[in-house]
């Protein structure tokens, strides 16, 4: 097993929490391995917060490759996780597999892929064939338009139960890490006890092994953020500022200042 892996496996082991974080691009990705994040994804969320659209289904396998490449170079010893966008591996293993391989070209460690134990066979071809994979259940953005909305998931006793099913069928067929996204607290911590692989929760209460959060929410950069999410500045709010005043001085020709010669 990759030693980084292997470290989230232990840190699980000892309760020790590891906290993931999106990035799209080189200066966020270094922003980010600088303040010591454990791991950086590279979500298809770039079509929303990066890209302005409603939805991530517009993302293509090249954009993630590229998106990957940069967050790379300036993800230090961070480990790179990258998503499998929405068309790129739902046909079959072999699909999946290929899309896989473009971005571990590019340099991730890890893909992630959405869907429960429907997915499983893909995910054991794909990690039986040298490739680690994330596995992601809960809310799957990436069917919102079979659903209409962004909406929680495993609120009644079935569903609870299929998410639980599927953690269970997604580990046993290889998955290296689970996210889960917008599922109950206690559905979140009991799929935590009951897999040996590590949890990544978004929306899904302290007791996942990690927690991840998109980088514009966290950062304040958006106009609005999932409840879930805490802005730990209003970044937006700074660097608007900071480009007023920008254009302050050039209009009353503060700057740039006037040379000596
Ligand atoms: O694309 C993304 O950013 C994600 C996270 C929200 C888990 O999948």
């Amino acid at each position: 097993m990759h030693k980084k892996i292997a470290r989230w496996v232990q840190d699980k082991k000892s309760g020790i929490k590891r906290a993931v974080v999106t990035a799209y691009d080189y200066p966020f990705a270094r922003l980010a391995a600088e303040a010591g994040v454990h791991g950086i994804l590279v979500g298809d969320s770039l079509g929303m917060v990066v890209g302005g659209g409603g939805d991530t289904l517009g993302v293509t396998l090249e954009q993630m490759a590229y998106h990957t490449g940069m967050v790379v170079r300036g993800a230090g010893d961070c480990l790179v996780f990258a998503d499998l966008p929405f068309g790129s591996y739902e046909k079959g293993p072999e699909q999946a597999w290929g899309a896989a391989v473009t971005l571990l070209r590019a340099g991730a460690d890890v893909i992630k892929l959405e869907g429960g134990a429907e997915m499983a066979s893909t995910v054991a071809f794909c990690s039986e064939r040298g490739i680690n994979v994330c596995a992601h259940i809960g809310l799957t953005p990436q069917r919102v338009r079979q659903w209409g909305s962004f909406q929680r998931q495993g609120t009644d006793v079935d569903s609870a139960r299929r998410l639980q099913a599927d953690a269970g069928a997604l580990a046993e067929a290889g998955a290296r890490f689970l996210v889960l996204e917008a599922v109950p607290d206690a559905l979140a911590a009991n799929i935590t006890r009951d897999i040996t692989i590590p949890t990544i929760g978004i929306g899904a209460g302290p007791d996942t092994d990690a927690q991840v959060l998109v980088m514009h929410d966290l950062l304040g950069l958006g106009t609005e953020s999932p409840p879930f999410a805490r802005r730990y500045i209003e970044g937006g709010r700074i660097m608007r500022d900071a480009l007023a005043e920008y254009v302050r001085e050039v209009g009353n020709s503060q700057f740039p200042p006037h040379r000596k010669r």
